[in-house]
């Protein structure tokens, strides 16, 4: 026989900036994607399931060059065929490329679609901020409507309303369209660059000149005072979108406040943009973000049509959750905890919680030939209310004994019956 190797290995971690969920927060992370998925569904959203890799050229186009997501944080790297494919850093460019791909915008519109799953941005790492970060989202895809801007808004707001969250508030404001934002943007530029602005801040202010007003530099923001605002030169049209969107708001009692200075992190947008931010997060507020895309499908080589959209950052959900104090995940147990005691009974056991499992009761059992004391502590772990306790004494009775662990009782039943009896109480 060979001599047993002794050397340890040392144990991997998670990628830099990547999080693991496990219990008990992966059960926060699952309420927080299924109330999402309800409701998106509540509201005539169907799933989509796209790659999580896509051509480079997509979110180069589809995103921009000019943002930081693309130029500075995506994983891109060339495949065993020299091809250059990039991990989706978000989901709405994708999204489009697959409604145009199978000509999903050429039957009822708005086509309505829904995601959920990992993005990836090479950021730098802090709490809240992440290099693979989870989104649940939806995309509303040819129709101009004001109406399902605020829908889409009121989806947002639903879902981080019914996980429990309070402590969020809703920021809005209009990006203009093709139609008057070139002149805004002609008019920003030409106050900035009156500005004494250092020369990264200049080159910027001709590459992109709303990003400017992002900047967080208490003395930047002093000079941008008196910036001009899209939302002070909106085109009538744009402004009458904008106008009913706050007025559906409104009605449907979601409170919001206008940020005339937002800056988005994704080119595409025009018309109405938002965001929810909560304040128990320190500097990654956001919790979720979207608006409006008009030129989108036409710039992916679709037909020209608009669409509105949002993505909820679930791990800043989670993460909000826990700054409130708040649980929205139910932790894994079970109804009924099967307790063998030798052999014969553990293979009766394993045919008897597969049967309860399928009337719908969640069922659990010891493994590994446990004692009745470490069974039963395993029961009580698993939070069972019921145990089911099996010996050959029993076996030979064709019985198992039923333990009520919440009122302490017990009493045989005959096995043929316990199915249905637990079905009964506990089934769902
Ligand atoms: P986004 O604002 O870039 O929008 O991302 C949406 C949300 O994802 C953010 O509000 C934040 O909660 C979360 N998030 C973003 N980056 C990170 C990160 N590094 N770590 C943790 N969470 C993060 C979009 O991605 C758009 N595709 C949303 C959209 C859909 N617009 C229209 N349709």
């Amino acid at each position: 026989m060979s001599e047993q190797t002794t050397q340890r290995f040392r144990p991997f971690h998670a990628p830099k900036g990547v999080p693991d969920y496990v219990p008990p927060a992966s059960a926060e992370f699952e309420a927080v994607r299924d109330t999402w998925v309800r409701r998106a569904r509540l509201a005539g959203y169907s799933p989509v399931e796209l790659p999580v890799f896509e051509d480079t050229g997509l979110f180069a186009r589809g995103v921009g060059e000019s943002t930081d997501v693309v130029s500075k944080e995506m994983y891109t790297f060339a495949d065993r065929g020299g091809r250059s494919v990039t991990l989706r850093p978000e989901g709405t460019a994708g999204v489009i490329r697959a409604v145009i791909e199978h000509n999903l915008d050429r039957g009822q519109l708005p086509v309505k679609l829904s995601y959920a799953g990992p993005f990836f941005r090479y950021e730098r790492p802090q709490a809240g901020r992440y290099r693979q970060l989870q989104q649940v989202g939806v995309e509303a895809v040819g129709v101009d409507d004001p109406a399902l801007d605020a829908e889409v808004v009121a989806l947002a707001e639903a879902c981080f309303r019914s996980i429990g969250l309070t402590g969020y508030r809703l920021e809005l404001t209009s990006l203009g369209d093709e139609g008057c934002r070139p002149a805004y943007r002609a008019k920003l530029q030409e106050f900035l660059l009156r500005l004494p602005l250092d020369e990264e801040t200049r080159r910027r202010a001709q590459l992109n000149p709303l990003r400017v007003l992002d900047d967080k530099r208490p003395e930047v923001q002093e000079m941008l005072a008196e910036a001009p605002l899209m939302l002070d030169h909106l085109s009538a049209d744009c402004r009458a979108h904008f106008e009913t969107v706050t007025g559906l708001l409104e009605d449907m009692g979601i409170a919001y406040t206008i940020n005339s200075r937002m800056v988005r992190g994704l080119d595409y947008y025009t018309k109405t943009c938002f965001e929810f931010v909560h304040d128990g997060l320190g500097a990654q507020s956001g919790i979720g973000g979207g608006g409006r895309y008009d030129g989108l499908m036409a710039q992916l080589g679709g037909q020209e049509v608009s669409g509105v959209g949002f993505g909820l950052g679930v791990d800043r959900a989670v993460l909000a959750l826990a700054a409130e104090g708040v649980t929205a995940g139910e932790a894994s147990r079970v109804d009924v905890f099967g307790v063998p005691l030798g052999a014969a009974a553990a293979a009766r056991m394993a045919v008897l919680v597969n049967r309860l499992r399928d009337a719908g009761v969640r069922a659990d059992m010891a493994y590994g030939g446990r004692g009745l004391k470490g069974a039963m502590k395993a029961a009580d772990r698993a939070g069972a209310r019921y145990a089911l306790v099996l010996g050959d004494a029993e076996l030979d009775r064709a019985e198992v004994q039923l333990k009520d662990l919440a009122e302490h009782g017990q009493r045989p039943v005959p096995l043929d019956e316990v199915v249905a009896l637990l079905a009964g109480r506990v089934g769902r």
